[in-house]
């Protein structure tokens, strides 16, 4: 999981033809329109074509499943057991491990919890994670304790050694992100793995922000290695919202029984006897989404076929370009490691002087460009990286007792996709450079209230029937 750094030699253009929607005219100031440049993909990534077609095949046939015998039934519990397969092999899960389809990360990573609650484990996780992969510990774990992290955000491993052999005995958790979404950094999870199990513990990756971007092992190259529990989220890997995955031992999730309780998970309920049904159906009670499970085996089935080292090479020479491009600008610094480290395509930055509100909003009114602002649900690490003293938090939480949102650190986030070129890059590098030295088109209003930046007399009235307005663009 290390770059390959020699950029020269590789291709910056990505797959844009690979993807809906790539490109589609946006208004900017002055009433122009211009390709929208998407470089948001750690938010959410757009849909590939082969998951639009897929979906659009697979909607006349969709039907429950694992409950009917109809013909339709029969075709959509097939094509979900099929998506399932492609999952399991797209992250090397073991037989000894359950696919679990769910709603996204967040949800699996809560779903985990209530095996940790139940265990009473001790989870070991750092402050540079995003939210899901820290609310759910700090109310649902018998204790957390925090791995440190310097200055660039990577975490401490002898800390983690250290802590691990000081802990007291019973069940343990390490529970990791694979890649940062504030910083893109990637931990090297499988020495994690080993580290754990060393000491009794089991691993979890976050994988929302990895498994999109680099070739997940499950297994690793030995035992020890192992990845115990995997959760990503179909949004970000070119599928739609509303699915995504948990792998899971099954031994883990035959011990604590299944915490969301309904229809699908029993063979028999009598009023004193539960019969609870086989893995994985009797952790996915209710109707599951089958279109977004379909929709994300299509997805990963076409990575696959697109290459996972050419999709890999391509992002990590575009993600040089990028943070090489960035440092050279007056008054931008790119948090977290340095380009050429062990980093997927997702850069946050700050500009020196400019509120990270106004930076984002410039880059979409005024050149059409897509980022995301603000502590990207990762607050704790992200005032470790911008080292915010503890007297500025408190004035920003006084502001947000009474509602008003404006004023919170935070950063700027570009973040890289298999469907950007160069040429969005260059675009983004111009507009950012402007923008720096605080050349902007317009005036812009600070609403207090969200902590959002509007340019002067902008109206904005949004054609929702969509597909008219793509089609009339
Ligand atoms: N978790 C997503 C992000 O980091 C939404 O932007």
């Amino acid at each position: 999981m290390s770059y390959r750094t020699d950029v020269s030699k590789q291709r910056l253009d990505g797959w844009p033809e690979e993807v809906a929607g790539n490109g589609v005219a946006v208004p900017v100031i002055g009433g122009r329109m211009v390709p929208y440049a998407y470089l948001d993909n750690a938010a959410s990534t757009p849909a590939l074509k082969a998951v639009q077609e897929t979906i659009s095949n697979f909607l006349p046939w969709y039907s429950s499943v694992h409950r009917g015998t109809g013909y339709k039934s029969r075709v959509a519990t097939a094509a979900y057991e099929e998506a399932r397969e492609h999952v399991k092999r797209f992250l090397n899960a073991g037989d000894d491990q359950a696919v679990i389809f769910i709603k996204n990360s967040t949800e699996g990573l809560n779903r985990v919890s209530h095996l940790v609650r139940k265990r009473g484990a001790t989870v070991f996780s750092s402050i540079m994670e995003h939210h899901a992969n820290m609310l759910p510990w700090r109310f649902q774990a018998g204790a957390v304790r925090l791995i440190q992290a310097d200055d660039q955000g990577i975490i401490d491993e002898e800390d983690l050694r250290t802590q691990l052999r000081s802990a007291p005995s019973g069940p343990k958790l390490v529970a990791v992100s694979g890649a940062y979404n504030v910083t893109g950094y990637t931990p090297p999870v499988h020495r994690l793995a080993r580290l754990a199990h060393d000491f009794g513990a089991e691993i979890l990756v976050d994988g929302a922000q990895l498994v999109p971007h680099r070739q997940v092992d499950m297994q690793g190259s030995r035992a020890e290695e192992k990845i115990d529990y995997l959760v990503f989220s179909a949004h970000k890997i070119y599928a739609p919202l509303g699915s995504g995955a948990l792998v899971a031992p099954k031994s883990a999730l035959d011990e604590a029984g299944p915490d969301l309780l309904g229809g699908g998970i029993v063979d028999m309920v009598t009023l004193d006897e539960v019969a609870w049904n086989d893995l994985p159906d009797r952790e996915e009670a209710g109707s599951p989404n089958v279109v977004g499970a379909v929709a994300l085996g299509a997805a990963l089935d076409r990575l696959r076929r697109l290459g996972r080292d050419e999709l890999e090479d391509q992002e990590a020479a575009l993600t040089t370009y990028t943070i090489e491009k960035m440092t050279q600008i007056p008054g931008v610094s790119v948090l977290g490691p340095p380009a050429g480290q062990n980093r997927v395509g997702t850069i946050s930055f700050v500009v020196e002087g400019a509120p990270h509100g106004l930076v984002a909003a410039a880059l979409s009114y005024e050149y059409g460009i897509g980022v995301r602002n603000g502590c990207f649900c990762a607050h704790p690490g992200l005032l470790h990286l911008l080292d915010v003293p503890p007297d500025q938090v408190e004035i920003v939480r006084d502001r947000l007792r009474r509602h008003e949102r404006w004023g919170i650190p935070g950063g700027v986030r570009v973040s890289l996709g298999l469907e950007n070129t160069q040429e969005e890059v260059d675009r983004f590098i111009a507009a950012l450079t402007q923008i720096a030295q605080s050349d902007l088109a317009t005036s812009y209003n600070l609403n207090k209230a969200t902590g959002d930046y509007e340019p002067e007399g902008w109206l904005e009235k949004f054609d929702l029937r969509i597909q008219a307005q793509l089609s009339a663009w």
